[in-house]
């Protein structure tokens, strides 16, 4: 595994496997790897002849009030688990290399970027945007590859690669989850013992909406009632951001219950902030 810390001496080394016509296979990650995040690299290796990772932990997506300071790192395991799983090339820049002095310009996908998330993190997926870019541009990967856990990046990454006609294929991939159904999320570091345990209300929350729509109850709004009385029931659980029903491609709150519905859920165990969610084909 080559480990590169220069955008320019990735882009060299990628644009050299391009022309000797080999596919790249992206895993764009910001660190503390857990299984959810080994099996993107997983899936790159299986499509692509040369699979990279990077690991940022991306300081423009984090709010001023946000864990920037207090995100996990763990490079050296993060390093082993990677070599691994033997992918090729591991992107390890710093802050100073992906925003020099004198940065200015940045992506910003309007409308579903403002949505779900964006109400609570204004200027979230502006940073996400933003470096996501960059690093399609250093890497011009065939595929990059994202997790369905952060649904509406999917999506914003989605339309900025079409927007921004970027030669590259979006490959979302299944969210990974504990043995008790909680998301994996280098967030759960966070969690206390008590808190570990009511997270499991997410996943509770989650599976009930979805059998109650697949048994027949088709009203938006009876579901989205369940949804808040799952999380209600778990004390530990201080705030309910969002839970409810939308709308996959818009991810506005759908009227009624038809096709494929997204349900998703945002909530905060004291400090910390965790989100899943489920697609649901009626
Ligand atoms: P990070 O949270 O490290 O996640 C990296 C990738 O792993 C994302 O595509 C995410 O959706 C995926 N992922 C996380 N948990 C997962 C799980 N339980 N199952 C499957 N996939 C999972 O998302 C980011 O970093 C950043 O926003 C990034 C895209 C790197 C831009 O900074």
């Amino acid at each position: 595994m080559e480990l590169i810390r220069i955008p320019r001496i990735i882009q060299d080394t990628c644009k050299k496997h391009l022309q000797k016509g080999r596919s790249i296979g992206f895993v764009p990650t910001m660190g503390a790897l857990h299984e959810g995040h080994l099996s993107l690299i997983k899936r790159s290796k299986m499509e692509n002849d040369v699979t990279a990772v990077s690991i940022f932990v991306n300081p423009t997506q984090f709010g001023p009030a946000e864990d920037l300071d207090r995100y996990p790192r763990d490079i050296e395991g993060d390093s082993k688990k990677i070599r691994e799983l033997e992918a090729d090339v591991l992107f390890l820049p710093d802050d100073r290399m992906m925003y020099p002095t004198g940065f200015s310009t940045f992506v910003d996908v309007e409308k579903i970027s403002g949505k779900l998330c964006g109400e609570f993190r204004p200027d979230h997926f502006k940073g996400v945007s933003t470096v996501v870019s960059k690093l399609l541009n250093i890497v011009r990967p065939t595929r990059a590859y994202f997790g369905q856990k952060d649904f509406q990046q999917s999506v914003v990454i989605k339309r900025l690669v079409k927007d921004l006609n970027f030669d590259t294929e979006v490959v979302v991939c299944p969210t990974i989850r504990e043995h008790d159904g909680l998301a994996m999320s280098s967030r759960n570091a966070y969690l206390n013992p008590e808190q570990r345990h009511a997270a499991t209300a997410l996943f509770r929350c989650l599976t009930e909406a979805s059998q109650a729509i697949l048994s027949g109850k088709h009203s938006p709004a009876k579901v989205r009632e369940m949804m808040h009385a799952v999380l209600s029931g778990e004390p530990l659980i201080t705030a309910i951001e969002y839970a409810g029903v939308y709308d996959p491609e818009t991810l506005d709150a759908v009227a009624e219950i038809k096709g494929e519905v997204l349900l998703a859920v945002a909530v905060r165990l004291g400090n910390t902030r965790l989100i899943d969610n489920m697609l649901v084909n009626t």
